[in-house]
């Protein structure tokens, strides 16, 4: 009885914790091979994107160019428990192993922007490197009125990017007068960039143009150039970010002379990620368009994907909001349950505390009835509690025989028993068997008013005096059919009933059995 509120407040915890924290249906694991501003926006894209969808959590690691570290990442991420693993490769061969490793353990994969060296992935989102380069290189010959000398800044060795970019760009050169005269190897970062042109040997005041692979490349070679001081070359690029600091300002702004937009789509990513969760058709193959940026557009373009960025920011306000309020309304569930609970709580316990208070002094009242006239009416035989078979009643009837009251019986209880209740039973036994006997005779014979009699018999047994009388009637009755020489009948008007037929009804009432089971 003690431990129930305690089991009930530890089922409302748990009933808490299950409101509260809401399990994501689906954790997708997105292992990016570098941190930097094109990785930054796309991850940004994808959050916003998952804002969008119930129950969706992503868990973003980044390699910062470090395939070992990509590798281990991946693992960790399928270890973690991911539905899904979204992976740019760092490099072609070295992340491949652990990408089949996830992808052979039933995790769908998508592979984007760069490739794997395997088959095993679920789809391939990017756009076309190797179009980028070569749309580069005919803008560049373009620019250059078909003759000039190159200077190319390769993306990092071992990324399929990096590999289709030049090819693209080669090829558009082909049937030019523009000629490669420097192929540096990069990384894709800035410094990389910045540090392969300050210790280039060769003569960069013949250079006419610098084409990086993509725009921090490009800008790390302008970075070391001007600090030569001589007459700049022109320098293009690849990714073409929206926003400040991203390659179309830079255009705007001529610090670069062209980019080519990489799309970041991390929307799009998203959204085929939950299609292949949801088990809803999808493209093995996904090719992202898009567009070269020069002097001529880049003003315009430069204006929309300010206006795509705000607009990006103002959803993004909004969905914390959204979050914000959500979480209000789910804490409030949250209070509104508890207080239900511990309302429902409180009601129990009183219920159950009255429950057991009534039961344990109706017990009390009984032990009093029962000792008053030495009466351990067989449990057994209480109302409600009756055995299957008669015989079996009138075997645990004989064997629980009540002990006929004797003399000694009262000498034994005056210790017990204050001397009020012994006098009530002296007076009570005497006249029991007259019919007539009212209350009022029997507080006249107690000396007592008729209330006075009845307060104190109340105080006592819990019965009124008439009740007591009664008790004290069918109990004698009992015993008497138990000693079985006289009928139900004569029992009946023996104790002071008038009618056998209302003896034998509150005998049932009292001891759950007919007087004659006992005869
Ligand atoms: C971003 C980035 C881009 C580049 C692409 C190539 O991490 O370096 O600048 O275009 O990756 O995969």
């Amino acid at each position: 009885m003690r431990k129930l509120p305690i089991y009930l407040l530890t089922l409302t915890a748990i009933l808490l914790m299950g409101c509260t924290q809401n399990k994501p249906q689906y954790i997708i694991g997105v292992s990016q091979c570098s941190e930097d501003i094109w990785r930054n926006w796309q991850n940004s894209e994808m959050k916003m994107e998952a804002n969008f969808h119930e129950g969706v959590e992503l868990r973003f690691t980044a390699a910062h160019d470090n395939s070992e570290l990509q590798s281990q990442q991946i693992d960790s991420l399928v270890k973690s428990g991911i539905n899904l693993l979204i992976v740019a490769p760092n490099q072609l061969s070295s992340v491949s192993p652990a990408i089949d490793r996830a992808y052979d353990k039933g995790i769908p994969v998508i592979v984007f922007e760069r490739k794997t060296d395997s088959q095993k992935y679920t789809a391939f989102v990017s756009a076309d490197n190797y179009e980028m380069g070569r749309l580069m290189g005919e803008y560049i010959v373009s620019r250059l009125h078909g003759k000039g000398q190159v200077m190319e800044i390769l993306g990092l060795k071992g990324s399929s990017p990096a590999d289709e970019r030049h090819n693209g760009f080669i090829d558009a050169l082909k049937n030019s007068d523009v000629n490669v005269v420097a192929t540096i190897q990069g990384d894709w970062t800035e410094p990389t960039a910045y540090e392969a042109i300050k210790s280039w040997t060769g003569d960069l005041n013949s250079i006419d143009l610098v084409f990086g692979h993509n725009d921090r490349s490009a800008l790390g070679a302008r970075k070391a150039l001007e600090e030569r001081g001589a007459s700049l070359p022109l320098f293009c690029g690849i990714d073409g970010l929206p926003g400040e600091d991203g390659g179309i300002q830079q255009v705007r702004d001529s610090l670069l002379d062209a980019t080519y937009i990489y799309p970041t789509r991390g929307d799009q990513l998203l959204k085929l990620a939950l299609d292949i969760l949801d088990g809803k058709p999808y493209p093995k193959e996904s090719m992202l368009t898009s567009a070269l940026v020069t002097r001529e557009n880049a003003n315009v373009l430069l204006l929309e994907s300010n206006e795509v960025v705000r607009q990006a920011q103002n959803l993004d306000k909004l969905q914390t909001k959204a979050r914000g309020y959500m979480e209000q309304l789910a804490t409030q569930r949250a209070m509104t349950l508890l207080a239900l609970i511990l309302i429902a709580l409180l009601v129990l316990t009183l219920v159950l505390f009255i429950l057991y208070h009534r039961s344990k002094v109706s017990a009390q009242r009984e032990r009093v009835v029962n000792n008053l006239w030495n009466m351990e009416a067989p449990e057994r035989l209480r109302v409600g509690e009756q055995g299957s078979g008669m015989e079996e009643k009138n075997k645990e009837v004989k064997s629980e025989e009540p002990k006929v009251e004797d003399d000694t019986s009262v000498e034994d209880k005056p210790a017990k028993e204050p001397l009020f209740i012994i006098r009530f039973k002296d007076v009570v036994e005497a006249r029991l068997s007259d019919s007539d006997l009212s209350v009022d005779d029997l507080a006249a014979a107690m000396n007592l008013s008729r209330v006075q009699l009845y307060r104190k018999v109340k105080a006592i047994s819990g019965s009124s005096p008439v009740e007591l009388l009664r008790t004290a009637r069918l109990n004698r009755g009992y015993q008497m059919l138990v000693k079985g020489d006289k009928t139900v009948s004569e029992v009946a008007y023996d104790v002071g009933f008038t009618a056998p037929s209302y003896f034998t009804k509150c005998f049932k009432d009292e001891f759950g059995i007919s007087p004659s089971d006992l005869s």
